[in-house]
């Protein structure tokens, strides 16, 4: 079984009078012209290879049909909840991703979606992870800067510095630490902020500008490795986001190693 994946991006333009569909759908097709919603919806497809062409599906295929019948969904409706002044919040993208996943269901012959996501900034999505799920995943990257130095006592110091490397220098290093958390529930009662003011006040707090070997209790006596802070990460954040269940945490320490963590 593969699954394949193709990312959509197309521009929602509430104001502007017709379509301007443009001509680079690697940026966003419709262009959306100036300042305009910019979306990534992306649909990835489990199936078995086709022997005569070596694909799941087409990808031209997959354009095709999201582009006629699940981008439409999306500017249709957006459209018409601004013509009425309203905000469309993450109950309502899910909402439509329900709807799309739905119309799409069906459409690339044996290939079926395993998971439909939707991009609402660089570090902010909404997933579905079939048609038939009722649950929806929200996830959002938040970042903080910490020192920390990998060691073990037990270790002789020419072995600390074999083992470890140059994460073992004694007076620390920095990284810049990327943290995705991804919470799951109906999508009904949490906004973006509650979920955020969760992860900056139980987490970020914690080890934003900090040593994480001396600053946190947590890592005075394991080592805080990017595997150790995603399950620190973890246990600050579970049962914290009221009806909707903590799914994940990835920790990348550099944007070449991360860890996701899912209990
Ligand atoms: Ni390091």
């Amino acid at each position: 079984m593969h699954r394949l994946g193709r990312y959509i991006r197309f521009c929602v333009n509430p104001f502007l009078a017709g379509e301007s569909d443009g001509y680079n759908s690697y940026s966003a097709k419709p262009c959306g012209e100036g300042l305009a919603l910019y979306m990534e919806l992306g649909v990835e497809l489990a199936g078995k290879l086709e022997a005569e062409t070596g694909f799941v599906v087409n990808v031209s295929d997959i354009d095709r049909v999201v582009r006629a019948e699940a981008v439409p969904i999306f500017s249709e409706h957006i459209k018409s909840e601004y013509a009425e002044r309203r905000h469309v919040d993450l109950a309502g993208l899910a909402e439509l991703m329900r709807v799309v996943c739905g119309k799409l269901s069906g459409r690339f012959g044996d290939g079926t979606i395993s998971k439909l996501s939707l991009k609402l900034n660089p570090n902010r999505e909404i997933a579905l992870d079939s048609d038939k799920a009722k649950e929806v995943y929200f996830s959002e990257k938040f970042e903080f800067a910490a020192t920390h130095k990998l060691w073990n006592d037990s270790f002789s110091e020419a072995e600390n510095f074999e083992r470890f490397g140059k994460c073992a220098n004694p007076n620390g290093h920095g990284h810049n630490y990327i943290v995705e958390v991804t919470v799951k529930g109906q999508a009904g009662g949490l906004g973006v902020a509650d979920i955020e003011k969760v992860v900056a006040g139980e987490l970020i707090e914690m080890v934003d500008h900090k040593n994480l070997n001396a600053d946190v209790e947590e890592f005075l006596d394991i080592n805080p490795t990017v595997e150790n802070i995603a399950v620190f990460a973890w246990e600050k954040l579970k049962g914290k986001f009221g009806g909707a269940e903590l799914h994940c945490v990835t920790v990348w320490e550099t944007d070449k190693t991360y860890c996701s963590y899912y209990g």
